[in-house]
């Protein structure tokens, strides 16, 4: 019995959410706000939370400090089942830590990476070693532009892993700095790469040193180089692109989002968890497109993020949370319907 599927490397901090008049006024102005949660952020975080969630035995390998932000980092992890064996807490390091400000319409986000970007190579397969040596199948990473260092380790650690018999993966999310530098080495060596749609098309036109505006275009030029590239498009849903440049598209589930934060990692997790049970791309892609969807429903991160339960419901009618959350509905007050005419009967 494996003790571990997928080892899951980069990012991992507190994620701060207020919410009401967040519009700070500087003068030493003292502003109430509605509401503060502190929750689990940082892309790997938050897709090992996923994967963890749908029952599928996971790692993080990740570098936080000893401080409060990292105690309560391991903790939310270990809480959901997340195997922190990698997770080094340095007691010279502080942890990282992300302030979402955050109104209906629009949110500000103000973060200190602290230890992110001195995750190291080394550590990283280090942590590779091991897990593959407990039945790890497969090697996802995030925030390839948060993490310097590690992205200049890239290439070998993703060789690396493919030696010892492990598939691969790859979200970049956003280069901060947009100069989406540093990927050509590692894209040989990816069975999967992760973009949403600015992503991909910002990392295309990098590569290819022409303006692109379609990102299955941009998808099909990276998928040129090896990698099967699956593109996050939000409410539009998502896309397959194959190195051969077959195309699969799925449309999104329709909801109304609470918050989308997470919904790139969730849909990632779901994907992985899909491929590692041997699904067929279009059920990946359906699979994946849904969990985005659930973890929309809730705000941050991890609340909203299914089960496999909830992703394969046993009634076929139920097509989406939506739908799921209606049809729930609809039960409890046919249930209390049920109840009042009972006691209409009894009189
Ligand atoms: N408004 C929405 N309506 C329906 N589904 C959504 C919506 N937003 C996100 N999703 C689902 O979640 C998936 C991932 O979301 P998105 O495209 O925002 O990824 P991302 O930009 O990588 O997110 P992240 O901010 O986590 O990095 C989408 O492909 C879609 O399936
Ligand atoms: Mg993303």
């Amino acid at each position: 019995v494996a003790v571990i599927d997928v080892l899951v490397v980069g990012d991992a901090n507190p994620d701060l959410i207020l919410r009401g008049d967040v519009l700070p006024r500087f003068g030493q102005a003292e502003q109430l706000v509605d509401s503060a949660d502190v929750v689990l952020g940082g892309s790997a975080a938050i897709t090992a939370h996923a994967l963890a969630r749908l029952g599928r035995p996971t790692r993080l390998s990740a570098l936080t400090g000893t401080d409060a932000f990292g105690e309560l980092t391991v903790r939310l992890l270990n809480a959901a089942g997340v195997d922190t064996t990698s997770v080094t807490q340095d007691p010279d390091l502080p942890t990282g830590l992300t302030v979402v400000l955050s109104r209906p319409d629009e949110r500000a986000i103000l973060t200190f990476l602290g230890a992110i970007p001195r995750l190291t190579p080394a550590q990283a397969d280090a942590s590779l070693v091991q897990a593959a040596d407990e039945g790890a199948r497969h090697l996802h990473i995030s925030s390839f532009y948060l993490q310097p260092e590690l992205a200049a380790g890239l290439p070998g650690l993703l060789e690396h892993a493919r030696s010892l018999g492990l598939t691969t993966s790859l979200d970049t999310n956003f280069d901060p700095a947009e100069r989406w530098d540093g990927l050509t080495d590692a894209l040989t060596h990816l069975d999967l790469l992760l973009p949403n749609r600015t992503e991909v098309i910002a990392l295309a036109a990098r590569l290819s040193g022409t303006a692109i505006d379609d990102p299955i275009v941009a998808a099909t030029l990276l998928a040129a180089r090896g990698p099967v590239v699956v593109i996050k498009d939000g409410a539009h849903g998502a896309a397959r692109i194959e190195p051969g440049g077959s195309v699969l598209h799925q449309a999104a589930t329709p909801v109304t989002p609470v918050d989308t934060t997470g919904a790139g990692d969730t849909f990632n997790a779901a994907y992985l968890d899909s491929m590692l049970s041997g699904r067929a791309p279009a059920e990946c892609l359906r699979r994946a497109v849904r969990a985005g969807a659930f973890s929309t429903s809730r705000a941050g991160g991890t609340a909203g993020q299914p089960t496999a339960a909830q992703l394969d419901p046993a009634i076929d009618a139920i097509t989406d949370p939506a739908a799921e959350s209606a049809t729930q509905a609809a039960n409890e007050s046919n249930r209390k319907s049920d109840t009042e005419d009972e006691h209409a009967a009894h009189h």
